[in-house]
């Protein structure tokens, strides 16, 4: 199993800044690599959370599995970074919103199964909620531009705040080739608002 995934995207964020247009570039690439995720990693009993799969030390974007169980949901929420999102197995509701620190909006609603793709970029096309949808349990890849080791989530009253992001470490055959990973980095748990 290669690694052409890190090395399309490394060679789409040498061009410079990601707009929409290097965007689409990243989900083509992530389109076509999402069998090698579906083949490595839909088998596996994966306890619900977020998983670290890769980061890149040269250009700090990073792959993460989201392991979705019965009722998960995150809050309304931003990243502040480009962000695309692989369904590689059964289904989430991923919802969009505004940028109001009030109220926000919703903007859109649909059902993503697998093999289908979503993106998010700031300033106007990040807020959203993600949702496990219907009876099975699901998994997500996300590829985003920084490690998120916060998101902005919105509260109502207080509006959009930064909100600490933990998750678990995992080494898998996909990424084996790739020299970057701490393999004993820290391991923490990590449980979706519900
Ligand atoms: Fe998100």
């Amino acid at each position: 199993m290669t690694c052409n995934l890190v090395e399309r995207i490394q060679s789409i964020l040498a061009k410079g800044k990601v707009d929409k247009v290097q965007l689409n570039a990243i989900l083509d690439a992530t389109r076509d690599f999402m069998p090698n995720f579906q083949q490595e990693l839909c088998d596996q009993d994966w306890e619900p959370g977020r998983y670290m799969l890769y980061k890149d030390s040269r250009y700090g974007f990073v792959v993460m599995m989201l392991v979705w169980g019965k009722g998960d949901k995150t809050p309304i929420h931003a990243h502040g970074t480009w962000g695309v999102e692989a369904i590689i197995k059964n289904s989430v509701r991923v919802t969009t919103y505004t940028y109001c620190q009030k109220n926000p909006i919703e903007l859109s609603c649909s059902v993503l199964n697998a093999g289908e793709l979503a993106f998010v970029i700031p300033p106007d096309d990040d807020v959203h909620v993600v949702a496990q949808e219907g009876d099975l349990p699901a998994i997500s890849v996300h590829i985003y531009g920084k490690e998120l080791t916060e998101n902005i989530i919105f509260s109502p009253g207080q509006g959009f705040r930064p909100s600490p992001v933990t998750c678990r470490r995992v080494q898998t055959k996909i990424f084996e080739k790739t020299n970057w990973f701490q393999a004993n980095a820290h391991i923490s748990s990590y449980q979706m608002s519900r």
